[in-house]
């Protein structure tokens, strides 16, 4: 059976003032119900899977731990990171722990803050995918790009695999080999990427085996499996919570598993046989702004996305969020308002990456 591994440890600042360093946007209710993190553990209820390890930052550990609780959501552990040291080390972590109590289990890395629409076209998807899984692939999941957009991993589509590339057993049709696996491109690139129509985005969405996630760290990052490998060797345990050497994993390099693993190993030709796409159409969104945000939600007849206690007036294309005060609006157009007990923000949607530099500006401040 598969095993979900959750990354809940990233810090997301570019839903401010919503998210915070404490706060991050895993653990925000977005749609007025549930939290990202407990929509991502519910909508794998469509696949056959065991209870989901969960990783992230001790600073962290009450709010995971109490979202699991709140929406009686299984887990198999939640391991905590002393510091963030991105998602190369986090996913070896919860790998080597897996090995522990599992001979070789397949791994299917979640991220704990991403949106998606159609949840059956997810875990069919997902589910479709075990079996290159099991014939040792490391499989990407491709979402078809919609814009130049440059936070993202892009994934070049090579030849399509057959059965002879899985020792007689037929994949579905439509899988791919890689070709190249390109991390945060600039803008120039992204776009001759789009207009190509040969690339994917990497949704960050991963499934293989935990020994071969771990052979390709070895292989391209020894630095980082060494000190992840002392880091696990001797965890404690109390209540749900698996606590990691804080002084092995200090050590540990900081690296995602986009740069340390993938590009390395899909532009060597050598090895790029090794990693295959699959494209998923599923209403996938990363949720990185305001204006993506607006985009997933559900609007009213004017377009705007409404949540909290809120008048908007002759108002088109706007998102509006009231956390603790009446909001009311008049004449805006294609705007971004969230109202929180300590700060507001008020933007264009054009320009909502610029919440990046104000977090900046705080911390600076502070
Ligand atoms: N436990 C843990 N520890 N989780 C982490 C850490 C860490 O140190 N750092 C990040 N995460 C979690 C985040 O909470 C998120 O759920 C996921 O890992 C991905 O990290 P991001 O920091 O959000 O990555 P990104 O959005 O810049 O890029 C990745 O995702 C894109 C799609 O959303 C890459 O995989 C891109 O290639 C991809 O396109
Ligand atoms: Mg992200």
């Amino acid at each position: 059976m598969i095993l979900p591994i959750v990354m809940a440890g990233g810090s997301g600042t570019r839903l401010w003032p919503l998210s915070r360093q404490r706060f991050p946007k895993q653990f925000l209710t977005l749609d007025g119900q549930h939290s990202m993190l407990q929509t991502t553990l519910q909508r794998l209820s469509g696949l056959a899977h065991q209870a989901p390890l969960v990783i992230c930052n001790e600073e962290h550990r009450f709010s995971v731990a109490e979202q699991l609780r709140a929406n009686k959501l299984a887990h198999s552990g939640i391991i905590l990171e002393p510091v963030g040291r991105n998602t190369a080390p986090a996913i070896a972590l919860a790998a080597l722990q897996a090995l522990k109590s599992e001979q070789d289990p397949i791994l299917l890395v979640l991220a704990a803050d991403h949106v998606i629409r159609d949840e059956a076209a997810f875990c069919q998807t997902l589910a479709s995918a075990k079996i290159l899984a099991e014939a040792d692939k490391l499989v990407t999941f491709g979402i078809v790009p919609t814009k130049p957009e440059t936070g993202y991993g892009y994934i070049k589509r090579g030849k399509a695999l057959v059965a002879a590339n899985l020792n007689g057993s037929e994949p579905e049709a439509g899988r791919f080999f890689i070709d190249r696996f390109v991390e945060k491109p600039d803008l120039e690139t992204a776009k001759q990427y789009i207009e190509s129509g040969e690339y994917y985005w990497n949704s960050g969405i991963f499934m293989f085996k935990a020994s071969v996630y771990l052979a390709e760290l070895k292989a391209h990052r020894p630095d980082i499996y060494r000190d992840c490998e002392r880091a696990i060797a001797n965890t404690q345990s109390d209540l749900d919570f698996i606590r990691i050497d804080k002084d092995a994993f200090l050590d540990c390099a900081a690296d995602s598993i986009d740069y340390a693993v993938m590009e390395p190993l899909c532009n060597n030709k050598s090895t790029s046989n090794k990693a295959i796409v699959v494209p998923m159409a599923c209403g996938w969104s990363d949720v990185g702004s305001w204006s993506s945000l607006w985009e997933v939600s559900s609007k009213d007849p004017q377009g705007n996305a409404i949540r909290g206690d809120v008048i908007a007036n002759n108002t088109r294309n706007s998102f509006i969020y009231a956390q603790d005060k009446l909001v009311t609006t008049i004449g805006l157009e294609d705007m971004i308002v969230v109202e929180t007990k300590d700060a507001v923000l008020v933007a264009k949607q054009s320009d909502v990456q610029q919440v990046k530099a104000i977090v900046e500006q705080l911390e600076h401040e502070q």
